[in-house]
């Protein structure tokens, strides 16, 4: 294991207790309890392109504390979570057995899935919001998510734009290209103690490593790993207050850019069939 990835699980497994907090907001974990119906934001976002996911099989890669998950099996699906944070799984696997949702979680590197999960099983992989940029190459990734597709099945893809990644999110007087938009082999480096959700607590693991892949690379990657591209939109909007300052939170609990609005896409998503 890479000291990048090491650092980047240490990272995850301090955010994942945090954001499972009962009543933190971030997640609205208390209210997945509450309410066996609530769907997460993000899955709601993309239903109508998501379509009837009842009785199919689903593997979530990079599922995080669960939300996403769950939310999946609400629908209907047979779900089982991935992520390489301990105690993010640790987090899903106790909030599932408070919500009575019916959900597998593994701890795995995504980049080890298929030689953890049964390749060739699921009809569904889904993932994104702030997946892909954890993955050095995304040739990788991609030759992961086919091997674990059955024939017909498909990949469920909705994911920060990547010229949103190359977005200084520090500067908020206006929108600043500033990192690479390309997957480059040398990570962005970051340090920070803070997370995306509110909270006063503060993360001790502050070293984090990053990358970038183009669009391009992305939907290169799909289709040399044999997909075939079904879906590619791309959107004004993502789920989280991605440049703070620069962004209004729209009814549908979207965050789009509050000025120049439309000036970039922020976020899109794909799917993609394993032909049959
Ligand atoms: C921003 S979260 C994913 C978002 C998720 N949709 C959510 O908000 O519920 C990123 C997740 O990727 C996981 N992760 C990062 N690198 C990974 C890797 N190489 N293999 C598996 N999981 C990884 C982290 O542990 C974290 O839970």
């Amino acid at each position: 294991m890479s000291s990048f990835s090491d650092a980047n699980r240490a990272n995850w497994d301090e955010r994942a207790s945090i954001h499972a907090d009962r009543s933190g907001q971030g997640y609205r974990i208390s209210q997945f309890i509450e309410d066996r119906e609530l769907l997460s934001g993000v899955v709601r976002f993309d239903l109508p392109r998501l379509g009837s996911i009842a009785g199919k099989r689903v593997v979530h890669l990079q599922c995080h504390i669960g939300t996403d998950t769950l939310s999946l099996a609400r629908l209907g699906a047979r779900v089982t979570g991935l992520d390489f944070s301990p105690v993010a799984i640790e987090e899903a696997r106790k909030l599932v057995a408070d919500t009575g949702d019916d959900a597998d979680f593994v701890v795995s590197d995504v980049y080890d899935a298929a030689s953890v999960l049964t390749p060739g099983s699921f009809d569904l992989v889904y993932t994104g919001i702030g997946a892909l940029c954890w993955l050095p190459r995304v040739d990788r990734w991609a030759a992961v998510v086919a091997e674990l597709l059955a024939p017909g099945g498909s990949l469920f893809l909705r994911e920060g734009h990547p010229i949103l990644w190359s977005m200084d999110e520090t500067l908020d007087d206006d929108l600043h290209l500033r990192f690479s938009y390309f997957e480059r082999p040398e990570p962005l480096p970051w340090d920070s103690d803070t997370t995306y959700v509110d909270t006063y607590r503060r993360l001790t693991a502050t070293r984090t490593y990053e990358w970038n892949h183009s669009l391009g690379e992305i939907v290169t990657a799909l289709l040399s790993a044999g997909l075939r591209i079904d879906l590619l939109e791309e959107h004004d909007s993502v789920p989280w207050e991605a440049l703070p300052g620069q962004m209004l939170r729209r009814p549908d609990g979207e965050f789009a850019l509050s000025e120049r609005d439309g000036v970039a896409p922020l976020s899109y998503t794909l799917r993609a069939t394993k032909p049959a």
